[in-house]
């Protein structure tokens, strides 16, 4: 499932965020990518060391947290933290997979689930750029308003289209979700969204009690931990 998360980060905080990134010095985003992706990778990004790559990135971490569909779609259990990318003068990223178990700075390994975009620029400051995701349902492009994130399979072969005018700024991520299965976290997430559309009508009754035990149990037999 790709899920559209609005307003992740406000106006001026994406203001913040630009104007701290505009300013930085930005790296070749092949170091950061297997044989397979430097091949059709063409972009730029942040140190991942880099000060403030860490800093905006625990901001978008904190600021995902406070979004009320988030848990309740990711059921996240690690976030691989924040990366930031750029994307201008025709840079572009083909199609790619992105690597199915990370490495992570702390010697622990990472079973990449989620697949996570913020971006950073409006849609009017460039031409291109556009996020093509390939899924079972054909294929999708995604080009979304400042501040809003799309977090889809990391299964999904996907790519960056050229950016041909302009500067295409976004941050990336990966999570490891309590469910590996994608269909299985989908119902969760409906079985979730429902009970709470049904206990904001209800209240509290004897039955929304049960669908909510049912959840936690689903959850309970599903779940990694
Ligand atoms: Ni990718």
């Amino acid at each position: 499932m790709m899920l559209h998360l609005a307003e992740v980060l406000d106006q001026a905080t994406v203001a913040d965020f630009r104007a701290q990134l505009d300013a930085m010095d930005w790296v070749d985003g092949r170091q950061t990518v297997g044989a397979q992706g430097a091949r059709v990778k063409q972009n730029q990004q942040l140190d991942v060391r880099s000060p403030v790559a860490v800093a905006l990135g625990q901001q978008v971490l904190a600021a995902l947290a406070r979004h009320p569909l988030y848990f309740s779609a990711a059921l996240p259990r690690r976030v691989v933290p924040p990366l930031f990318n750029r994307y201008a003068g025709g840079g572009q990223y083909g199609f790619h997979v992105d690597g199915s178990v990370r490495h992570e700075a702390d010697g622990s390994l990472l079973r990449t689930d989620l697949s996570c975009t913020l971006f950073l620029a409006e849609p009017e400051e460039y031409d291109g750029g556009e996020l093509v995701v390939h899924d079972t349902y054909g294929q999708h492009e995604v080009k979304l308003p400042a501040g809003d994130l799309i977090l889809y399979p990391s299964s999904s072969l996907h790519a960056v289209m050229p950016v041909t005018r302009g500067a295409r700024v976004a941050s990336f991520f990966w999570i490891q979700s309590l469910i590996r299965d994608d269909a299985r976290r989908v119902q969760l997430f409906e079985l979730d969204q429902t009970i709470q559309r049904l206990r904001a009508r209800l209240g509290d009754e004897a039955e929304v009690l049960q669908l909510t035990n049912l959840y936690h149990n689903l959850l309970r037999q599903w779940s990694e931990v």
